[in-house]
């Protein structure tokens, strides 16, 4: 049987992300009682990175270890990659002797190559297109502050990059709408990143696009790979920077989010990040909870509590 994999958001049903959702609570639950939970004994996960990583590395392999498993990390240099091995080799070989293979790459090309050619699960920890576990637990934050994210508003302020993208599809599997605002230039092509548009509005203006949200979010001006606009960006975004004025009208209690790494005074101010609206530590910590319960589910399956 092909092995289940999470290459992109869609990739898994409304059904499969609330069961995903309901175990990132348990475990996490008992991670913070101190309680061992090794599901995952005598299993190996494979970290590939071909872009720098601080919270994908950190959360996937003390996540691995939690778990009961070991993890291992590939940085490009240190493979044959860098010296043309091709993907789909690399994907014969390692899933041959590992149960779970993490990638973070280019073009999403890449990771649908590997995968096609994997005996086992494969994971998305970024590509140019889409960051899944990113909003897996972005979702699981909004929902541990404010519930159901179902019927909701995200603003989404900034760069329309592969997190923008992958808020996309999570709205129209999970049925709450995105507003989104980037300068001209930088729009959202919605064919790439939705099955339908009716989840999605475009707006020119960042103000009106966090107009009533519950939730207001953004990312760094450049993602990894296009720091050649590094100057010419951050003069097409100086408007798109998230300050107390533009969170002032999303609603009272709406949330602040950024996957990180951020850059105050950039895409984001200071007083936003650090202030009480902001949950980006929780955001952050959740990558290790979220992940721990999708690692339990493309080895083990579904497991009773
Ligand atoms: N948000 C995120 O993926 O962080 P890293 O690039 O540090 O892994």
């Amino acid at each position: 049987m092909a092995p289940k994999h999470f290459l992109q958001f869609q990739d898994f049903s409304r059904d499969e992300l609330d069961y995903l959702f309901e175990r990132t609570r348990w475990i996490k639950e008992r991670f913070k009682r101190y309680e061992l939970y090794q599901p995952l004994r005598d299993r190996t996960l494979a970290m590939v990175f071909e872009k720098a990583s601080t919270r994908t590395r950190v959360s996937f392999e003390a996540g691995m270890n939690q778990l009961g498993g070991i993890a291992i990390n590939l940085n490009r240099g240190d493979t044959q990659l860098s010296r043309g091995e091709p993907i789909e080799d690399l994907a014969r070989v390692i899933s041959r002797m590992v149960d779970v293979v993490m990638i973070r790459t280019f073009e999403q090309a890449i990771i649908e190559r590997f995968a096609a050619h994997s005996r086992v699960p494969v994971i998305n920890g970024l590509t140019n297109e889409y960051h899944p576990c990113q909003i897996l637990a972005d979702i699981y934050t909004y929902v541990e502050h404010r519930g159901s994210i179902a019927g909701r508003t995200v603003a989404w302020i900034g760069d329309s990059n592969n997190v923008c993208r992958t808020w996309l599809q999570a709205a129209t599997l999970l049925g709450f709408s995105v507003h989104v605002s980037t300068p001209p230039g930088y729009e959202i092509r919605p064919a790439t990143g939705t099955r339908d548009a009716s989840h999605f509005r475009f707006f020119a203006d960042p103000h009106a696009a966090c107009h009533g949200a519950d939730l207001v979010t953004t990312d760094v001006w450049t993602s990894m790979g296009f720091e050649a606009e590094n100057e010419e960006r951050k003069r097409d975004f100086a408007r798109w920077r998230v300050d107390a004025e533009m969170l002032r009208h999303a609603k009272p209690d709406a949330v602040f989010m950024h996957c990180l790494p951020a850059h105050r005074g950039e895409e984001v101010a200071a007083e936003v990040i650090d202030g009480p609206q902001s949950v980006v530590w929780d955001e952050a910590e959740n990558r290790l909870h979220a992940q721990k319960a999708l690692l339990e589910y493309l080895v083990c399956g579904r497991v009773k509590a």
